[in-house]
């Protein structure tokens, strides 16, 4: 359906649970995070009703992203549902990929049908200081394992940190010569506890074209990519730049988020958040609530204006 800004909204983002087995410096805080009670959890049941609700409005595409989703029990049934709801052309996902290598292959027979796993340096010490304790050897044997598993084309989402990965441009650039994967690197957005250190640690992905002058810009196919792709001569896989901040691209947003608190989020950058557990489980239409949140979505964020302030929630509850 289309909102009130006339842009055609097709893709539902899930976040199906705030928990992580990893615990990444910029998006959770060192204390960790409170374990919600169960019942503030929307079932998997529910989240299959408002996706039924959703393909009825329009929505083909749904990402399921966390926390990580793929620490919650029953994901892959869950992937198995939805992914045969009439409408619902693609179900994919957004992973740290620790977990793929168990999960991989299941995933993919149960519909899924690509993943973006987050990986924002390839050095093991690194690896373990930003995500307190996390081991890199899991995230690429997850990749290997998604890869056979035909989870394709796989994407490497890197954020940019100044000061942690500016020296690992080149390498991340240089993956794509031989493997068919996209690296993509996105600008860290203003969110929750980063939001105050935020222009510190914030790099242009300019960076990325000025470090690596030979990048050659190609067309998408896809005209609502949030990226803009380019490739090393004669290299297998593509790089891609998503610029939230430098260059925003709120006019073709196409997508809305669903918190996994059971709250529908029409804009990451805004605060404004319709809830839709209570309509659920006292089993009204839910169509009405989603029509209205779609058509509300904000025309733009104002991330790049002075008194900007930083949503209140986390990263880690919305799921990028
Ligand atoms: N800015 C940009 N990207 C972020 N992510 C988490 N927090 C931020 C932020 N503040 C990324 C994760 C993951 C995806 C879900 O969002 O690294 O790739
Ligand atoms: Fe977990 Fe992703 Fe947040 Fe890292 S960025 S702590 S992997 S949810």
């Amino acid at each position: 359906m289309l909102d009130k800004e006339g842009r055609e909204i097709t893709y539902l983002r899930i976040s199906v649970t705030d928990l992580c087995n990893l615990r990444c410096k910029y998006c959770i805080p060192e204390e960790g995070v409170n374990k919600k009670c169960h019942s503030d959890i929307l079932t998997f049941e529910e989240i299959e009703k408002v996706v039924r609700a959703s393909a009825e409005l329009g929505i083909n595409k749904i990402r399921l992203t966390g926390g990580e989703p793929l620490v919650r029990k029953g994901i892959v049934d869950l992937v198995n549902k939805i992914s045969s709801i009439a409408g619902i052309k693609e179900v994919v996902m957004t992973t740290n990929g620790t977990l793929l290598k168990q999960l991989g292959k299941a995933l993919k027979e149960a519909g899924l049908k690509r993943v973006n796993i987050s990986l924002d340096t390839l050095k093991e010490d690194r690896y373990k200081n930003i995500t307190r304790d996390g081991k890199i050897s899991d995230v690429l044997e997850g990749l290997e394992a998604a890869k056979e598993a035909g989870l394709n084309p796989i994407k490497l989402n890197v954020v940019l940190i100044k000061g942690f990965n500016d020296d690992e441009i080149e390498d991340f650039v240089n993956l794509t010569i031989d493997k068919e994967i996209e690296v993509r690197f996105i600008e860290l957005m203003p969110i929750g506890i980063n939001g105050l250190k935020f222009h510190e640690k914030f790099l242009s992905s300019k960076t990325v074209l000025q470090k690596i002058p030979n990048l050659i810009p190609i067309v998408s196919k896809d005209e609502f990519s949030t990226a803009k792709y380019y490739k090393l001569e004669g290299a297998k896989g593509k790089i891609g730049l998503i610029n939230p901040i430098s260059h925003n691209f709120c006019s073709k947003c196409n997508r809305f988020r669903l918190t996994s608190d059971g709250k529908i989020k029409p804009c990451l950058h805004s605060n404004r958040e319709i809830d839709i557990k209570s309509a659920l489980r006292e089993d009204k239409d839910i169509i009405p609530i989603l029509a209205k949140a779609i058509r509300v979505k904000p025309k733009e964020h104002h991330i790049n204006e002075e008194d900007y302030k930083p949503i209140d929630r986390e990263m880690y509850q919305i799921g990028g």
